[in-house]
């Protein structure tokens, strides 16, 4: 994505040919920083800290932290060791295992001195292959924004709700529930995004509503609990949200809060959607709900909110008496009986077991 006339991506390896650098999110939208990661204990880190997130970016992000743990150790072993370490920042999203994987594959039948080389080879794929799939995805979902343009006056905006982040931030590019959306707008379609603050941390507020806006994409951040009332009054046309994970029976989780907006998209006869890569489906679940490990984060994300004062001061302040205990449960999970459709780089699929095993033949049973 282009910000401010310069082309950005969300991870990179910086000149040295090594190094990785990310965009630390954590301090968006109020100021564009970089982060370099030497180690895998940096990159680690920098997933559990949140300093980049989104599914699909934590698995490319995991894989570059593959390739810098066998920098400096390329034994089994070692390798062993960093895969445990970095499977262990963020338990929900599936793309970290998945990338992991990938590096490990490309890796673990070559000797020792060529297996930096292999690891940092198969993570730079997983970036390119990550941007084209989430292009693919707003090819498709663009085609459904399209058909919701048509059933409305000429001109008249297409309202997409959306939950989290799923944009460019949080992929290697182009983003995943945004993707349609952007590619939307450069055709000139007028597209409207309804976009919920996402409590705790606020990556709606603070990152979706900044890339929309970087894009000139119209847009109007809301407060969570409102999407029910909009769509209650005719001002939602379509929920488009991404994915940390889905099960091999269509079941969608995803930011906490989005099972709610698919209750309520439900109740309206609003279609709602999940847009995610291939790297996000986990074949091995069936049921999301029993079976998809939730993330619970500290209490400090609840019990205070962080943002700008009047004089350009970045302060954190809590907003819960001492004493109140916290509980900060990350993703929920959306039943396939509550999904439309999932766009994916193949095109909509149905929320079956049937149709994602018929679009994805080659990943059932892996
Ligand atoms: O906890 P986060 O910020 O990593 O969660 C991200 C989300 O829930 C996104 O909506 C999801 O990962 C889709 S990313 C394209």
């Amino acid at each position: 994505m282009r910000i401010d006339g310069k082309w950005m991506s969300s991870v990179w390896v910086e000149a040295d040919g090594w190094s990785v650098g990310i965009i630390d999110q954590t301090r968006l939208p109020h100021a564009i920083e970089t982060v370099r990661l030497t180690t895998l204990g940096e990159a680690a880190n920098a997933i559990s800290a949140m300093q980049t997130r989104g599914a699909p970016l934590i698995g490319a992000v995991a894989a570059y932290g593959l390739c810098l743990a066998l920098r400096a150790d390329a034994s089994d072993a070692a390798m062993e060791q960093a895969y445990a370490t970095l499977l262990a920042t963020r338990p929900t999203a599936i793309n970290l295992k998945w990338a992991l994987n990938e590096v490990v594959a490309a890796v673990r039948n070559q000797p020792r001195g060529e297996r930096v080389a292999a690891a940092y080879a198969r993570a730079a794929a997983i970036c390119q292959e990550d941007i084209a799939n989430n292009e693919a995805i707003g090819g498709h979902g663009l085609a459904i924004i399209e058909r919701a343009a048509a059933a409305k006056p000429p001109g008249a905006p297409v309202n997409v709700l959306t939950h989290c982040n799923a944009g460019w931030l949080a992929t290697v590019d182009w983003g995943t529930a945004l993707a349609p959306i952007y590619k939307a707008h450069l055709k000139g379609l007028a597209v409207h995004v309804w976009v919920d603050e996402t409590r705790p941390r606020n990556q709606g507020a603070a990152l979706t509503a900044w890339e929309l806006g970087r894009q000139g994409v119209p847009h109007a951040v809301i407060a969570d609990n409102t999407g029910g009332h909009l769509m209650q009054h005719r001002l939602v046309d379509l929920v488009i949200t991404g994915a940390d994970r889905i099960t091999a029976q269509g079941d969608v989780c995803n930011k906490i809060g989005t099972y709610l907006k698919a209750l309520a998209a439900r109740d309206n006869g609003v279609p709602f959607y999940a847009a995610a890569p291939s790297s996000t489906i986990d074949f091995a679940l069936g049921d999301g709900v029993a079976e998809i490990p939730i993330e619970q984060r500290g209490a400090e994300e609840v019990a205070t909110m962080t943002g700008r004062t009047a004089d350009g001061r970045i302060e954190t302040v809590t907003v819960v008496p001492d004493g109140s205990m916290v509980a900060n449960y990350a993703f929920d999970v959306t039943p396939a009986r509550l999904v439309t459709g999932l766009i994916t780089e193949r095109g909509l699929i149905a929320p079956t077991r049937e149709a994602l095993a018929a679009s994805f033949p080659e990943r059932v049973g892996r």
